[in-house]
């Protein structure tokens, strides 16, 4: 289905016939990752949507919006089999109607992280976000902790809007030896890909030493970049942040019991990121355990 209207009717149909609404929204490229949202979705809810759409106003003028990996075919099917009732695929004239004029904009929590490095990304996301959601209507809607980011401004831009939605964040699903999944893995060479498996074990390491008692921030940090530098992983910045407001500690802060690593790396020209909540989540890899 593509149509605006049309999916918009669908959903107020389905909830005039009794049933709750799950909400997946992605870019397609779909993975295990993505299907474990779709199948959170349906513990939550009677029937689940998921939307397609890759959104050009999250993309800034240098990235990969026209090579973004695409195989809508390929999708349907397997979201078909994760039991997803209908998927959603507008064109950008459906979700940015001539003469569009509107932004929604998160401050605070997209002045950290990801948000220096991708200027206007977050509003691009949370514009995409609202408009799917305002489409939607009343439901459930899931969302990845591999985007950790993405998932605090959208649980916020929820309530400050008060949108008759509940957010629900799924941990993050990982191949078997580590590595996040991301439809953006398609584009590392098998070099690039070996290279990008220290990102989990400098997570792993981390969290070890956490758990371990090390809670100098400045330490720690020199220790994950240090991991990047042996396989000369490019890194854009590792941060250990506030997990709700995202605020980074400095390097001579001590670190609380919770709080949450975030990376951002390439391996070739791939940007990857990952982020793992210390005093939470398990690590990445457990050691002794792969293989
Ligand atoms: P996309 O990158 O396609 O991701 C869609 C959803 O899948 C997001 O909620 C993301 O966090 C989640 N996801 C991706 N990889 C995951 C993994 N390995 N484990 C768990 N969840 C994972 O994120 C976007 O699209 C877009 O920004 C979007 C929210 C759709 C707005 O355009």
């Amino acid at each position: 289905m593509s149509s605006a209207a049309e999916f918009q009717t669908y959903c107020e149909e389905l909830r005039a016939q009794g049933h709750t609404l799950g909400l997946v929204p992605t870019m397609g490229a779909l993975h295990e990752g993505h299907l474990a949202l779709v199948r959170e979705a349906a513990q939550h809810a009677t029937r689940v949507v998921v939307t397609i759409f890759v959104n050009p106003t999250q993309f800034g003028p240098n990235e990969d919006f026209q090579r973004y990996p695409r195989d809508l075919a390929g999708d349907c099917q397997k979201c078909e089999s994760a039991g997803a009732s209908v998927i959603f695929t507008p064109n950008v004239e459906d979700m940015y109607l001539p003469g569009d004029a509107t932004r929604v904009q998160v401050s605070g929590l997209t002045e950290h992280l990801c948000g220096p490095f991708r200027p206007g990304h977050f509003d691009g996301v949370a514009t995409v976000v609202t408009k799917l959601l305002a489409l939607t209507g009343r439901c459930v809607a899931v969302f990845g902790r591999k985007d950790y980011q993405q998932l605090k401004v959208i649980e916020r831009l929820v309530q400050d809007l008060h949108l008759p939605v509940r957010v629900v964040g799924h941990p993050t699903v990982r191949e078997v030896d580590g590595l996040a999944l991301s439809s953006r893995n398609a584009y590392l060479s098998i070099e690039e890909r070996v290279r990008a498996l220290v990102i989990p074990t400098a997570l792993s390491l981390a969290v070890a030493a956490h758990r371990a008692g090390q809670r100098l921030s400045g330490v720690l940090r020199e220790r994950v970049v240090s991991v990047f530098a042996v396989v000369q992983l490019r890194v854009e910045y590792v941060s250990f942040a506030h997990p709700e407001t995202l605020v980074p500690y400095a390097d001579d802060a001590e670190l609380p019991e919770v709080c949450v690593l975030a990376i951002a790396v390439y391996s070739g020209k791939t940007r990857l990121i990952d982020n793992v909540v210390l005093g939470l989540d398990a690590p990445p890899i457990v050691p002794g355990a792969r293989g």
